[in-house]
């Protein structure tokens, strides 16, 4: 297999028109749409519009003429089946963070006289770290019990109050077994909270399926909403009304406009809201989404798993010799749509990768992240970015002082 063998399977590839609709910028190998989705085009539009248009003429108008007051929804209602969601079961607001307290809050109600929270210690930080900062707030006993992935089923036992996990690993791209863990969770009778940033555009995911409680996912990854776009929330129908997330703000309330001194909460998904949206990020998030929606999730997974599959491939053929591991399942089924490999020296040689158009990320200590996004990357650009990473390895250039200097972000 060489070069010209992978532009011809481009070219025949069914997803191929998709790249057409993103900005890549000339001479860039983009594997980064697992922090950042690449630039929709229709992005720029919808941009002119909502700022040049619904709010510029709109005004105020624009939350009832724009349909603003109900994006949240609108939105949530477009995601539902990328998850297996109904449509009234998804909002999107707020960051992964904040909806993870939210959901984790109203999840711990369900159990009320238990006190354990289940998390894969590894996770990333910021979930472990919302769920800390929960804890301080609840007290009464509130702990978490950290476990690693082939340990899960066995900390969930029947102290349990809920189990919060991710599905795919951001490290390392292992993939957990959402209906198995989830149907331990029940069995014990604790609540199922899953992370689903690195799954939610990236593979299928089946919520109600596997019965799931509730979750949340980013949608700045792979559903490319933009830089800092809200996060999807998913709560499933039966808990609508019987256990409340605890950031009571006027847009949960049942009826915002009649301006009641207490709260009465929505009985829908609506709950899940707190207060005023933020419009543009909303609106461009759309954009994202819409173009994901006319895609069949199976044929991303298919041409992920084919792309991870050629690229962990050429890199162990060509660099394995440079000190280069593989630090991701070898089997694609366990794997989402990223590789990543240990290398101790692994932050100068990204920054070498970056100053020749690869763009990948480091993630401490020793792990090169590449994220494949099956709309816009190419089996070309798999290629062409091992073949950079042979040249540098094999030549040394990242060794150069100035890649040693670490940026602000990694
Ligand atoms: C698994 C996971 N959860 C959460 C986040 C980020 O959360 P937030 O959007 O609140 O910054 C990330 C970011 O990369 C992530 O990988």
């Amino acid at each position: 297999m060489n070069r010209s063998d992978l532009k011809q399977i481009d070219r025949e590839d069914p997803m191929a028109s998709f790249r057409d609709e993103f900005f890549l910028p000339e001479g860039i190998i983009y594997l980064n749409g697992n922090s950042l989705g690449a630039m929709p085009l229709g992005a720029i539009q919808r941009a002119r519009k909502v700022v040049g248009e619904e709010w510029a003429t709109g005004l105020i108008g624009s939350m009832n003429s724009a349909g603003w007051f109900e994006l949240p929804l609108t939105l949530g209602r477009k995601i539902a089946p990328l998850v297996g969601a109904k449509p009234n079961e998804v909002v999107i607001t707020d960051s992964t963070g904040i909806n993870l307290h939210k959901v984790l809050a109203a999840a711990l109600q369900m159990q009320p006289d238990r006190r354990v929270i289940v998390m894969e210690g590894s996770n990333f930080p910021t979930d472990n770290y919302m769920v800390e900062g929960l804890l301080i707030q609840l007290g009464d006993g509130y702990r978490i019990r950290y476990a690693e992935a082939d340990g899960l089923m066995a900390a969930i036992d029947e102290d349990v109050a809920a189990v919060c996990i991710t599905h795919v690993h951001y490290k390392t791209g292992h993939v957990l077994d959402m209906a198995a863990i989830t149907e331990r969770a029940h069995a014990m009778g604790a609540a199922a909270v899953w992370d689903l940033c690195h799954s939610a555009g990236a593979m299928p995911v089946d919520l109600n399926a596997c019965d799931v409680d509730y979750a949340v996912a980013c949608t700045y990854k792979y559903l490319n909403g933009g830089p800092g776009s809200p996060a999807m929330l998913f709560a499933a129908e039966r808990h609508h009304g019987k256990y409340l997330q605890p950031l009571t703000g006027w847009f949960g309330h049942k009826a915002p406009f009649d301006f009641d001194r207490d709260y009465h909460p929505a009985g829908d998904i609506r709950q899940m809201l707190s207060g005023t949206q933020p419009i543009v990020s909303l609106s461009l998030a759309e954009v994202g989404i819409d173009i994901m929606l006319r895609a069949d999730m199976r044929d991303i997974r298919v041409k992920s798993m084919r792309m991870t599959n050629l690229f962990i491939k050429l890199v162990e053929q060509r660099c394995g010799e440079f000190g280069i591991k593989l630090a991701s399942p070898r089997d694609a089924s366990s794997r989402g749509s990223q590789v990543s490999f240990y290398h101790q020296d692994a932050y100068p040689v990204v920054r070498a990768l970056h100053d020749r158009g690869v763009i990948c990320d480091f993630r401490s200590p020793g792990n090169i992240r590449f994220g494949f996004a099956p709309l816009y990357n190419s089996y070309a650009d798999v290629w062409d970015a091992v073949e950079k990473l042979y040249d540098i390895l094999k030549t040394g250039v990242w060794k150069e002082v100035k890649y040693r200097k670490r940026s602000l972000v990694t």
